[in-house]
């Protein structure tokens, strides 16, 4: 009996250690990251050098050159103040990198009008209702790239039609199970030629590059017959007279629903019907370089359509004495941004709202 409290004792002191050393370990990389991610505040004399250093750095690994000096001057200040955003998001978010992207020239409300585009809505309640799936046996750990399902991350550029990109990645993932075949869509085709509105909202309508939604685009592709191949109406990024041509067609939507704020049936779509459409809180994503993204706090209002293509149950976090399971998101900024053009952010809680705004839709086999 002795022996075994001795035992535990043992390992409960194993354990602190181990938490101890963790959290020691956690507060280094914190250190690093910050002297990484630059300035206090102050401006003396080290830390402007650091942000002169580090805007070089950026404009050079961007290919980012401005007209005059006032702009370059102006950019100079957005791009301090943006790592001072960084550094607080690395303390909000403390399981995520967040440091220099190549939005660090933009202000929040440049960068929301410039690269978001998902229009503002109440949970869509009109739209179809996904049926309840069976969930226990789910797997651990799931993701439609390892399949072939998921096309190359594409780059909305700086217009707001993230919506349709949303749209085509989960349209492309649905025909590629309804056929066999990964084709990718044109995002140009909906930009330019869908103008439909949700009936339950007033101005909730599909609007090119000022923003739009996926269910709405789900509406239209099965008005308009179907959608064509991104290399037949090619990307543009910019709002254009439409020229559908109806005898291109190659992908079909039979029917669209949404899903619940259930994560397990979110699993489980996910995994018996292919990438979902999904809305999300993107106010983290401006600054983020890499990791699980769990910010303590995030607001879930919706600004950003994007890409569910996957799960995990990620590593095993020391402090909390659980693995952090995160789910897996296509973004479409470019291979540049993120952890090469994805994101991943925690599944648990409905964090940034990523669960509230979830669609599912399925391809004609023809
Ligand atoms: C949606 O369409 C697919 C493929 O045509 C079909 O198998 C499925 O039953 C449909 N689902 C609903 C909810 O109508």
């Amino acid at each position: 009996m002795a022996r075994y409290s001795l035992l535990a004792l043992l390992l409960l002191a194993a354990v602190a250690t181990a938490v101890a050393t963790a959290v020691m370990a956690d507060a280094e990389n914190d250190d690093i990251l910050i002297r990484q991610v630059v300035p206090d505040g102050e401006a003396d004399e080290d830390h402007l050098l650091n942000a002169e250093h580090h805007f070089s750095t950026f404009k050079a690994r961007f290919g980012k050159s401005y007209a005059t000096k006032e702009e370059h001057d102006h950019r100079f200040g957005i791009f301090k103040s943006n790592l001072r955003r960084a550094k607080m998001h690395a303390k909000l978010d403390p399981s995520a990198v967040h440091g220099v992207t190549k939005f660090s020239d933009l202000t929040p409300a440049e960068f929301r009008q410039q690269y978001l585009g998902l229009k503002p809505l109440r949970f869509p309640a009109h739209a179809q209702k996904a049926p309840i799936l069976p969930t226990k046996d789910l797997p651990e750990d799931f993701d439609w790239r390892d399949k072939g399902a998921v096309t190359n991350v594409k780059d909305q550029g700086s217009c707001g039609s993230c919506w349709s990109f949303s749209t085509t990645g989960a349209l492309e993932g649905a025909h590629f199970l309804a056929t066999g075949e990964l084709v990718s869509l044109s995002e140009q085709q909906l930009v330019d030629c869908d103008h439909v509105c949700d009936p339950e909202q007033y101005g909730a309508c599909d609007s090119g590059c000022n923003g739009g939604l996926m269910n709405n685009a789900f509406e239209y592709i099965i008005e308009s017959g179907g959608v064509q191949r991104e290399k037949d109406y090619p990307y543009t990024g910019k709002d254009g007279s439409c020229k559908f041509d109806k005898s291109k067609v190659v992908a079909f939507v039979s029917n669209y629903s949404v899903v619940s704020l259930d994560e397990e049936q979110i699993a489980a779509n996910l995994v018996k019907n292919g990438p979902l459409a999904v809305g999300i809180n993107s106010v983290f994503m401006q600054t983020y370089v890499g990791g699980v993204s769990c910010p303590y706090i995030c607001g879930k209002s919706l600004d950003h359509g994007v890409l569910l293509v996957g799960f995990g149950e990620g590593a095993y976090a020391p402090i909390r004495l659980k693995k952090k399971p995160y789910w897996i998101i296509k973004n479409s900024w470019g291979e540049n941004w993120g952890e090469n053009g994805y994101y991943k952010i925690c599944r648990g809680r409905n964090v940034c709202g990523v669960d509230s705004m979830v669609s599912t839709v399925a391809a004609i086999h023809n």
